[in-house]
């Protein structure tokens, strides 16, 4: 069997209970074998300072290292005031620099919204998608994942007790794994 893509996640919560991760983690046991899921941390980066890069934080260096080695991009991420929370937006915008050396370009991507609430994160999944178009990173468009109710989709030990929700992520991520094929990075 190849090796299977290099998937890179980045969870938009910094809580430890967050929904959002526990989203991640059940996306991490439901793809397909060409695709090897992990998360990478975000909410140790200091907050970006275009004034740093003559010395660059330590954490910043290998974050931007992380995002170049990986084959393909995924966000799971809550939605904060109907947009992307900053702990996000912050690792966005590190490896996004410095200009003309973002780690994100050409990278294969997907979104993930999360949210207790209804609307399942709508607001987060469309700013986040803004900034994937001028990062350059080919956002999958179809199916979109707004995961809504998620207050009620977990078990004590964190597996999605909604086999329809299940399935939906499982057909994500087989469409994911197209994507990803098909955009892969020359
Ligand atoms: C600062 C803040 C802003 C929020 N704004 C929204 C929002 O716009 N839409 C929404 O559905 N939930 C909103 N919420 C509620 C979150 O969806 C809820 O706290 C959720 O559990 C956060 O995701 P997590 O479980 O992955 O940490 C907000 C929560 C916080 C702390």
């Amino acid at each position: 069997m190849s090796t299977p893509r290099d998937v890179a996640v980045f969870v938009g919560s910094l809580r430890k209970d967050a929904f959002s991760r526990k989203v991640a983690n059940a996306l991490a046991t439901l793809g397909p074998p060409s695709l090897k899921l992990s998360i990478v941390e975000i909410g140790h980066l200091p907050l970006y300072n275009q004034d740093d890069e003559a010395g660059p934080p330590a954490a910043w260096t290998s974050f931007r290292t992380r995002v170049k080695a990986a084959d393909a991009v995924l966000f799971v991420t809550p939605e904060y005031n109907r947009s992307v929370p900053a702990a996000l937006k912050n690792a966005l915008d590190v490896a996004s620099r410095p200009y003309g050396q973002s780690a994100w370009d050409g990278k294969p991507g997907a979104v993930v919204s999360v949210s207790p609430g209804a609307i399942g994160g709508f607001g987060a999944n469309h700013h986040l998608r803004q900034s994937l178009v001028f990062l350059n990173v080919p956002a999958m468009q179809q199916p979109e994942a707004y995961i809504g109710g998620a207050a009620d989709l977990f078990d004590a030990g964190g597996a999605i007790v909604k086999p329809g929700t299940r399935e939906f992520l499982q057909s994500f991520l087989q469409a994911f794994a197209a994507w990803a094929a098909t955009n892969a990075k020359a």
